[in-house]
């Protein structure tokens, strides 16, 4: 039994990055999944929705078909989040559904893994349960199909879940949820440790992809047709900085440019590492869009220290300034945590202060969650809970008056939108504009996956409505 070990995973030594080309291959049965059928449920970030994409594709390449009904499912597969306690609370809800699934049909293989299994604390209460056939981390899920294998002939509970800095796997499968827009991972793991952050302790230290792999990727996936790529990471700003070649985000994103697809997206920005150069590649090349999800967290340098966050308001809004001037029509989008451990009022006026001043197009607003061996979880804090709920709702009054504000700017205006799936609303379709708006389209089914002209008819606070129309 390997199990997590939380202060094994924040030394970052100096354990050399092996990028592994082969290595999924050594573990493939194939055909084990014949006449089988599986589900992945997905907890969580972007990276996480990529890693159950690239879970689809192992579990594809072994034969098994992919189901959304957790009723006909022959293995579950539960792709955890540790993030925030609601997230865990959510997962915890789903595992009472699936130990009762499988008292009624012992034969389901039950796979937990994702973030919360490499939580030490977790881990240590879970692996008793018999009922969860398999736990790996976010350090192996590549080795599901020999798990899986020894499953099937020992019928023996699996714990195996590394504390690594990690490894790069180039060569895992991938079965992506759309045919138009995709991940592309250009960097794992974090470096940073914010003290609230459980993130460099569940995915190891940052490490980046090589270039040529990134690119090539891109290249084949313009080449099949789709239309955006958005690059993803922790940091994407520090992208390169571990590499051994003299090459930075900037230089990525100008060849990245080059390949010719129509949209590249990237997430999420660190404001420490944006450089002056950055913004100048995002603002020349056409078919970088032009929207940045730049998390402040919060408005107070106090509380930025305490989080070691390593910058200051002013040197925030000092680079937010120059996004907005370099960058045309440029969104600007923010994550912020209400009552960290000693956050006062005072503090919590100055984050309202910087909402007043950035005037975001959206912001995802969080109480914060004391995570379990994060040294933030061990601050004092005494702020009373009901007092953080007050803080969150004033905060994200002010969030949806900036938001609806800056859609309000869009209407009657004719953009490009990206058509990606059909919409819940009324029959339509649903797209972004290059500046991330959600949009809901009147338009026929010839549109999806292409970009096509919108006059925006009616504006929300989350989304615009609109019909295709002739090129302006
Ligand atoms: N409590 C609340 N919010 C958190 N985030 C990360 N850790 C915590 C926590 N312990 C938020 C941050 C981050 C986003 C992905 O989640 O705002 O940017
Ligand atoms: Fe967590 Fe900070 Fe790393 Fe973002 S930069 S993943 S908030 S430690």
């Amino acid at each position: 039994m390997n199990l997590p070990n939380m202060l094994n995973a924040k030394i970052r030594g100096k354990e050399e990055v092996k990028i592994l080309y082969d290595d999924y291959n050594i573990f493939n049965i194939d055909n084990i999944g014949k006449d089988k059928k599986y589900l992945v449920l997905t907890y969580g970030c972007q990276m996480n929705v990529h890693d159950s994409e690239y879970i689809s594709g192992i579990m594809d390449d072994l034969g098994y078909t992919k189901i959304n009904d957790l009723e006909k499912a022959d293995v579950i597969i539960i792709n955890t989040c540790a993030i925030r306690e609601n997230a865990h609370n959510k997962v915890e809800g789903m595992l009472g559904r699936i130990k009762h699934l499988k008292e009624e049909k012992k034969d389901i293989v039950v796979i937990f893994c994702g973030c919360m299994a490499q939580e030490e604390g977790l881990v240590n209460k879970i692996k008793d349960y018999k009922w969860i056939d398999i736990i790996c981390g976010t350090h192996n899920y590549h080795k599901i199909p020999e798990y899986l294998d020894k499953y099937y002939k020992e019928k023996k509970n699996i714990r195996e879940v590394f504390s690594i800095e990690g490894n790069i796997y180039e060569n895992i499968p991938v079965d992506r949820d759309s045919k138009y827009v995709a991940w592309v991972n250009i960097q794992y793991g974090c470096d940073k440790f914010c003290t609230y952050c459980i993130v460099p302790y569940t995915r190891g230290k940052q490490r980046s992809r090589r270039p040529e792999d990134i690119i090539n990727e891109i290249r084949e996936l313009y080449n099949n047709g789709y239309q955006e790529v958005t690059l993803l990471g922790q940091n994407v700003n520090a992208y390169g900085k571990d590499l051994d070649i003299n090459y930075d985000f900037a230089t990525l994103l100008v060849e990245a440019s080059q390949i010719g697809i129509p949209r590249i997206r990237f997430m999420t920005s660190h404001p420490w590492d944006f450089t002056d150069e950055m913004i100048e590649v995002i603002s020349k090349c056409d078919n970088i869009m032009p929207y940045i999800h730049l998390p402040i967290q919060s408005g107070s340098n106090r509380i930025l220290k305490l989080m070691g966050r390593k910058y200051t308001v002013e040197e925030y809004l000092d680079l937010v300034k120059k996004i907005k001037n370099k960058i045309k029509n440029v969104s600007i989008t923010t994550d912020i945590i209400v009552g960290f451990p000693g956050e006062n009022d005072d503090d919590f006026e100055k984050t309202l202060d910087v909402v007043n001043k950035v005037k975001y197009d959206l912001a995802y607003t969080f109480i914060f969650s004391p995570r379990e061996g994060t040294p933030a979880s061990r601050m004092k804090d005494d702020t009373p809970f009901s007092e953080k709920k007050e803080r969150l709702a004033r905060l994200n009054e002010l969030i949806n008056k900036y938001a609806l504000e800056s859609n309000k700017k869009m209407k009657d205006k004719i953009v490009d939108v990206l058509i990606i799936s059909e919409s819940d609303k009324d029959n339509k379709y649903m797209g972004y504009t290059e500046n991330m708006k959600l949009v809901n389209v009147d338009c026929g089914s010839e549109c999806l996956g292409k970009i096509v002209p919108v006059k925006i008819t009616s504006v929300k606070t989350w989304s615009l409505d609109g019909v295709v129309c002739d090129r302006k």
